[in-house]
């Protein structure tokens, strides 16, 4: 079947799942080329996207379109999604078990589109693929998981919140065509220190952090 037809099957199914959570919420599935090299994956909608059903819509999004634009891409040309596929009251992070009942979801959606790149937007979603990254450490730093290239960048909601994580986070994006080429290297997944295992305690048995954006 060919890719477009796939996903909308895919959407189906999510819409006929009813034992998924956040089903107050409207479905924001994702948009875009699926014939791309590279897709974008954030954490989960918020109000804009929820309203119009489209990923990355606010001003997050806006600047999202703007870096993409300068260099040289359009929006229509990449993939963009988002981890949990509706938004969480209050723009709340989302909670283990909802990202967990996502999951199979996202992964086909990977399967289906098979980009080269993976540009996780924020902490949140680059944590799904690199458990142990620090964003602070690991933003613009190609990894690769199963012969797919993982790309860090800050979100853009942050980025809108500080000029120089603006600064860091455009001249991240300025790499993407070189890490879609080949010219910027993947760095082994043992470049990244393990976490001590008090730290890694910890983190198992935090509450959740509330949604910075
Ligand atoms: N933040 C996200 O992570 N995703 C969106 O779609 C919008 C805002």
């Amino acid at each position: 079947m060919e890719k477009s037809g796939a996903l909308r099957d895919l959407e189906k199914e999510i819409i006929a799942n009813v034992s998924l959570p956040l089903r107050e919420s409207n479905l924001v599935f994702g948009e875009g080329n699926p014939d791309c090299r590279v897709m974008f994956v954030g954490e989960a909608p918020g109000f804009n996207e929820d309203r119009l059903g489209r990923p990355f819509v606010g001003r997050g999004g806006q600047l999202l379109d703007k870096l993409i634009q300068e260099i040289g891409w359009e929006r229509k040309d990449v993939y963009i999604t988002n981890i949990v596929k509706r938004r969480p009251p209050d723009n709340r992070d989302p909670l283990p078990e909802e990202i967990e009942k996502y999951k199979p979801y996202l992964t086909r959606q990977i399967d289906i589109i098979n980009p080269k790149v993976i540009v996780c937007l924020g902490r949140f979603s680059m944590n799904y693929f690199l458990p142990l990254a620090k964003i602070t450490r690991d933003h613009g730093r190609v990894f690769k998981i199963d012969d797919r290239l993982i790309f860090p960048v800050y979100h853009p909601a942050a980025a809108l919140r500080s000029t120089q994580m603006m600064e860091t986070f455009r001249e991240d994006m300025k790499k993407l065509p070189k890490v879609v080429s080949g010219e910027l290297v993947a760095e082994a997944l043992t470049a990244m220190p393990p976490m001590p295992e008090a730290k890694a305690k910890k983190i198992a048995t935090k509450k959740p952090p509330q949604k910075l954006f």
